[in-house]
């Protein structure tokens, strides 16, 4: 029987993720309560057959944008995938950058160390001297002697360290939801055309304190909810007394600097990047800056990772001991007119042992403007936008992480 001819506006039935809201659905498969995204499924078109005396319900623009604001597009678990002893590592986590681009050999290059009891006691000024370069020329530092309870670092490593031996399932207890980055997933996947970084995450909103959702914080380990209150209210007193030594440093009234983040957002991230047989094809975190006033990160073990860009060559950080790998992030060098630089970085993968790394993010407050401080425009005035930070965090979440792409859209003119 002769095929009748397609009619030109049947020839399309399919329609790209149109609705991104219907895009999510649940699935109680294995008995888990797990979202599962279907945007990779390519849409058809389906009729609605009205249900007599029924409404029709849709989401508008408006309730897409709030729900989906840093949300990402659930991916494989790589963890898992890395586990199931690879014979080919999938196309999407093949980076062609991760090869090409230059690996600085140079061990004399090194990020400054910062002691932060010379900085507060020291005499004749130099530390503040040193750490004003560190912050101007390198933007990134390893912070000793801080005054954090070594105690504390020891039971976040070890926490963080069982909570991703846990079997999946128990993982996925948190698992990310739709609207929010916080539990246990990825983040910044935002295609399906897009590379993928050779990481999980799992995050948390851990400030303002009314702004926790006590469902994605862990009770596996037993402990470990606890901890992590415990760690990040000790980091939030070091980021403010970095945020106060930055302020002298500027020339700008500390409580002005510190009051940009008053009840502010603090995120909780840990990395895990497990061992890829391939680790020079991918990456594990992609080259960004950070979207915070200030990051500190530690290393949970002894395996190194995290590069830094350095006249354009990636320089590796090899941490010291107790130490805190602090870095400027975007808001700072908005505030500060470009005098301090928050630096590209990013995650390589080892390729027989599993990294992790935990880093805290201190946000400025929900809903201020960011610009430059007027005690620091020079004589050249504001070289970016002053910006509602909440719009700012939005552009940030809504792409891929890719270098400083977010930073550029509010510069005016060349820095
Ligand atoms: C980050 C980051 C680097 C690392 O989480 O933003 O840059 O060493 N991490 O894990
Ligand atoms: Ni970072």
């Amino acid at each position: 029987m002769a095929m009748a001819p397609k009619k030109p506006y049947m020839k399309s039935t399919k329609v790209k993720r149109s609705v991104r809201l219907n895009s999510w659905r649940k699935n109680t498969q294995n008995g888990l309560m797990k979202w599962k995204a279907c945007r990779s499924k390519k849409w058809d078109w389906v009729p609605v057959k009205p249900l007599p005396g029924a409404f029709i319900v849709n989401f508008g623009d408006a309730i897409e944008n709030k729900a989906d604001e840093y949300g990402s597009i659930p991916v494989p678990n790589v963890q898992y995938l890395a586990m199931n002893e690879l014979k080919e590592i999938p196309s999407r986590y093949i980076q062609p950058k991760a090869e090409t681009d230059r690996v600085s050999i140079d061990e004399s290059r090194e990020i400054p160390v910062i002691d932060l009891q010379e900085l507060l006691h020291g005499q004749g000024g130099d530390q503040m001297a040193s750490f004003h370069t560190a912050c101007k020329d390198w933007g990134f530092f390893q912070l000793i002697n801080h005054d954090v309870t070594e105690g504390i670092i020891e039971k976040i490593k070890g926490d963080a360290e069982e909570f991703f031996r846990l079997p999946l399932e128990k993982k996925e207890a948190y698992a990310q939801q739709p609207e929010t980055i916080q539990g246990y997933g990825q983040a910044f996947v935002v295609s399906e055309e897009q590379k993928l970084d050779w990481r999980d995450i799992f995050s948390l909103r851990t400030f303002p304190i009314a702004e926790r959702l006590a469902k994605f914080w862990p009770t596996s380990p037993t402990s470990f909810s606890e901890t992590i209150e415990r760690y990040v209210e000790e980091l939030q007193q070091l980021n403010l007394r970095l945020l106060e030594l930055i302020a002298k440093n500027l020339g700008v009234d500390a409580d002005k600097l510190t009051n940009t983040c008053k009840n502010g957002t603090q995120w909780f991230r840990i990395n895990y990047y497990p061992p890829c047989p391939q680790a020079d094809k991918v990456i594990g975190i992609s080259p960004h800056s950070d979207a915070s006033l200030i990051t500190l990160l530690i290393q949970v073990n002894e395996v190194e990772g995290l590069q830094i860009k350095k006249n354009g060559t990636w320089v590796p950080v090899k941490p010291l001991p107790g130490a805190f790998i602090v870095n400027i992030g975007d808001a700072l060098e908005m505030l500060s007119n470009g005098v301090y630089k928050s630096i590209e970085h990013r995650g390589a993968i080892n390729p027989e042992r599993e990294r992790l790394s935990i880093a805290v993010f201190q946000l400025p407050t929900s809903g201020i403007l960011v610009g430059p401080f007027e005690e620091v425009l020079g004589n050249s005035g504001a070289k970016y936008k002053t910006v509602d930070y909440d719009e700012y965090m939005k552009s940030y979440f809504g792409t891929k992480l890719e270098g400083k792409r977010a930073l550029d859209l509010v510069k005016l003119g060349e820095i």
